[in-house]
C-alpha cells in the first residue's frame, strides 16, 4: 500500500512535522512505501500565476481555468504539478496534515488546491463525486487546532468543528476522496506529548 503526505507547516520541529514523521515511521513498519510533500520546505509557490505556464499576466488575459485546461491538453502542466497528481494516482492514501489557522487551513495549503487540483486534468463538470479522478482512494484529514475540546463543540465559544471542517472535506470528496472518521487533535496532541515524554 502507499501513502501519500502533504504537511503544510513552515516549522520542521513543529507538532505537525512530527506528525508526519510518525505517521511515516508507523506506516512504514506496516510495509507501506510513503511519499511526502512538505510544501515549505520544497519553496511550493501556492499562488496560481501565468508565469508558471512560461507566460507573463501581461501577454494574454489569464483565464486559470482555461489555461489549467489548455496545459492539460497539452501536456504542459506545472513539472511539480504533474508529478504530485501522479503521486496522488499512485496514493492509496492521502494524509493531510496542517495546522488549523483562523479557522482554515494555512494558506499554503489552500493554493495547494488551486494549483495541484487542475480543470481538465483533475476534474471537470463530469469528473466529480462518483466520478472522481481520485475514486476509490481514502484521505485521512490531521488538523491540529490551539483551542480547547469543549470550545469547539457545537454552540461552543469557537464553533463547531465539523463544520469548520466540512469544507475541506467535501473538496476532497468533490474529487473523489473519501476521509476517514476525524480524531480528536486535542486527545492526539496529548498522545503525542506522553509519548514523546516516554521516548
Ligand atoms: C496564524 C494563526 C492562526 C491560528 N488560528 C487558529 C484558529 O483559528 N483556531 C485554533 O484552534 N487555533 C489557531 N491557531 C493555533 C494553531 O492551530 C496551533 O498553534 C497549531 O495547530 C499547533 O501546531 P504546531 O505546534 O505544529 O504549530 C492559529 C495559529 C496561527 C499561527
Amino acid at each position: 500500500m502507499k501513502a501519500h503526505i502533504i504537511l503544510a507547516h513552515p516549522d520542521s520541529k513543529s507538532f505537525n512535522a512530527n506528525l508526519t514523521n510518525v505517521a511515516s515511521n508507523i506506516l512504514r513498519n506496516k510495509g507501506w512505501e510513503i511519499t511526502k510533500s512538505d510544501l515549505y520546505s520544497i519553496g511550493f509557490d501556492p499562488c496560481e500565476r501565468a508565469e508558471h505556464y512560461g507566460f507573463s499576466e501581461s501577454d494574454y488575459r489569464f483565464d486559470v481555468q482555461s489555461v489549467q485546461r489548455d496545459a492539460s491538453k497539452n501536456n504542459s502542466i506545472p513539472l511539480f504539478v504533474k508529478e504530485e497528481i501522479e503521486r496522488l494516482d499512485n496514493a492509496d492514501l492521502v494524509i493531510f496534515q496542517y495546522p488549523m489557522w483562523w479557522h482554515l487551513p494555512s494558506a499554503i495549503l489552500k493554493g495547494w488546491f488551486d494549483r495541484v487540483f487542475a480543470y481538465g486534468e483533475v476534474y471537470a463538470s463530469q469528473k466529480r463525486f462518483e466520478n472522481g479522478r481520485f475514486i476509490g482512494k481514502k484521505a485521512l484529514v490531521s488538523v491540529t487546532v490551539g483551542t480547547s475540546e469543549e470550545a469547539y463543540h457545537h454552540n461552543g465559544r469557537s464553533g463547531d468543528i465539523d463544520l469548520m471542517l466540512w469544507l475541506f472535506i467535501f473538496l476532497l470528496l468533490m474529487w473523489g476522496l473519501v476521509s476517514c472518521p476525524r480524531m480528536l487533535p486535542m486527545a492526539l496532541k496529548q498522545g503525542f506529548a506522553i509519548q514523546m515524554k516516554k521516548s
